[in-house]
C-alpha cells in the first residue's frame, strides 16, 4: 500500500551534490514488537527507550548518477567496502523509491561506522537504517522548498521503517511509541512518536548495561522470526497481551511504579522469547548464561531490594535495566556476578538518550 502524504509532491530546487551526516542510536523495547503484517506494518505497538553510547555514524555523500537507469551506491563499514551489505540496501532503497523519487539521480558513497564492536550481537539495524534515513531525508530537505522539523522527523522514521521495523524508534528520545494504541494520541503504525505523557523522575536517565554473552551470528534473521508469528497458536492472544501492556504502562511510568514495570519489562522479554520456542521451527535463542544472569538478577533484587531488572532482544545478550540511583551499586553488582557470564567479559554501559543528531 502507497502512503500519498509521504510523496513529495515537486522538488523546487536543484542540488549537484553534497554530504550529511548523522548519528544515531539503537533503542531498547520494554513492550516488544514480534510480528509484522505487510509493508513492515506491526501486528501489535512497542515502546523503546532510545540509546545514547550504542550508535551509528553514518556519512552519505552523493554526486549526480549519469545513467540514472538503476541505483548506484557504495557501502564502506568502518572504511572497508562492504560489498555484502549491499542486497539489503538495494532491496530498501527499492522499496522506498517512490517516496523518494531522487534516489536513482545521484550516486551515493554510505560511509558507516558503529560505537558498540561488529558482531558483538548488538543489531546494528535500528541505528544504522535510522542514520541512513536521516542522511536521505537531509537531500530530500535540501531539494524541497521547505519542510517543517516535525515533517522532517515524521518522513525519516517512516523511512527508516521500510528499512527495519525498530528503526523507526531510534530518531527521537527518550522514550518512542510505534504502532497505533487507541490510548496514545498521535500514535501510528507508520512511524514512531516521542511518547506524549508525563513520565516520572525514577525513570530519568535510566540505566542500561548490555551484557554480550553471545556474540555470535543471529540463529534467527528478524525477518524470519516476525513471520514466524503468522499462524502461531498464541499470536493473536500475543497481540492482545502488548496492547493492554502498553496501556498499564501509561501510569507505571507517570506514578514511577517501578515493581510493576519491572514485572511488565521481564514478563515481555520472556514472552518474546515464548513466542520463538513454541513457533514451528522453535528457537531457543537464550544460552545457559543468559538463564545464569536472570537468576542472579531475581536473587540479587530478592536479598537487596534493588529495582534492577532485565530484558532481552530477540538473542541472547540481556540488557540490565536500573534506576540512575541505583548506578553504582549494581554496576558493582554485575562486575562481581555477571561479568562471568560474558564472552571474553565484554559489557556495554548505556544509558537512556536523546536520539539522533546530525554533525
Ligand atoms: O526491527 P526488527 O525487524 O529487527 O525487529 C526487532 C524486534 C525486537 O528487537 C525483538 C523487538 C523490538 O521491538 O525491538
Amino acid at each position: 500500500m502507497i502512503h500519498d502524504e509521504f510523496i513529495p509532491q515537486v522538488y523546487a530546487e536543484q542540488v549537484e551534490n553534497g554530504s550529511f551526516t548523522w548519528v544515531s542510536p539503537s533503542n531498547i523495547a520494554l513492550v516488544k514488537y514480534w510480528g509484522k503484517k505487510q509493508d513492515q506494518i506491526p501486528e501489535n505497538p512497542s515502546i523503546s527507550f532510545t540509546l545514547d553510547n550504542c550508535k551509528t555514524t553514518t556519512k552519505l555523500s552523493f554526486t549526480k548518477n549519469e545513467r540514472e537507469e538503476d541505483f548506484s551506491f557504495e557501502v564502506f563499514l568502518d572504511g572497508v567496502k562492504k560489498d555484502d551489505f549491499k542486497p539489503k540496501i538495494a532491496t530498501f532503497f527499492k522499496r522506498v523509491e517512490v517516496y523518494l523519487p531522487f534516489l536513482k539521480a545521484y550516486h551515493f558513497k554510505i560511509e558507516t561506522s558503529n560505537t558498540f564492536p561488529h558482531s558483538s550481537g548488538i543489531a546494528s539495524s535500528a541505528s544504522g537504517m535510522s542514520a541512513l534515513a536521516l542522511c536521505l531525508l537531509s537531500i530530500e530537505k535540501k531539494l524541497c522548498f521547505e519542510m517543517s522539523e516535525e515533517d522532517f522527523l515524521r518522513k525519516a522514521s517512516f523511512i527508516a521503517r521500510l528499512g527495519s521495523g525498530s528503526a523507526c524508534r531510534s530518531l527521537e528520545g527518550n522514550l518512542v511509541v510505534w504502532g497505533k494504541h487507541d490510548r496514545i494520541d498521535g500514535s501510528s503504525n507508520l512511524f514512531g512518536i516521542q511518547y506524549p505523557y508525563e513520565v516520572h523522575q525514577n525513570f530519568q536517565n535510566y540505566q542500561d548495561t548490555i551484557l554480550l554473552v553471545d556474540k555470535g551470528e543471529k540463529q534467527v534473521s528478524s525477518t524470519v522470526g516476525h513471520n514466524l508469528m503468522h499462524g502461531h497458536p498464541f499470536s493473536s492472544e500475543r497481540f492482545k497481551q502488548a496492547n493492554n501492556n502498553l496501556s498499564q504502562l501509561i501510569s507505571i511510568l507517570k506514578e514511577g511504579r517501578l515493581d510493576e514495570f519491572i514485572e511488565l519489562v521481564e514478563s515481555e522479554a520472556l514472552t518474546l522469547h515464548a513466542m520463538m520456542m513454541t513457533s514451528l521451527p522453535y528457537f531457543i535463542l537464550m544460552k545457559p548464561n543468559t538463564l545464569e544472569i536472570i537468576n542472579k538478577i531475581w536473587g540479587f533484587r530478592k536479598k537487596t531490594g534493588s529495582k534492577v531488572c532485565f530484558t532481552l532482544d530477540a538473542g541472547a545478550n540481556v540488557h540490565v535495566l536500573y534506576p540512575e540511583q541505583e548506578a553504582s551499586v549494581v554496576l558493582e553488582f554485575i562486575k562481581n556476578e555477571l561479568v562471568v557470564y560474558c564472552q571474553n567479559g565484554q559489557y556495554i554501559c548505556d544509558v537512556v538518550g536523546l536520539g539522533a543528531k546530525q554533525i
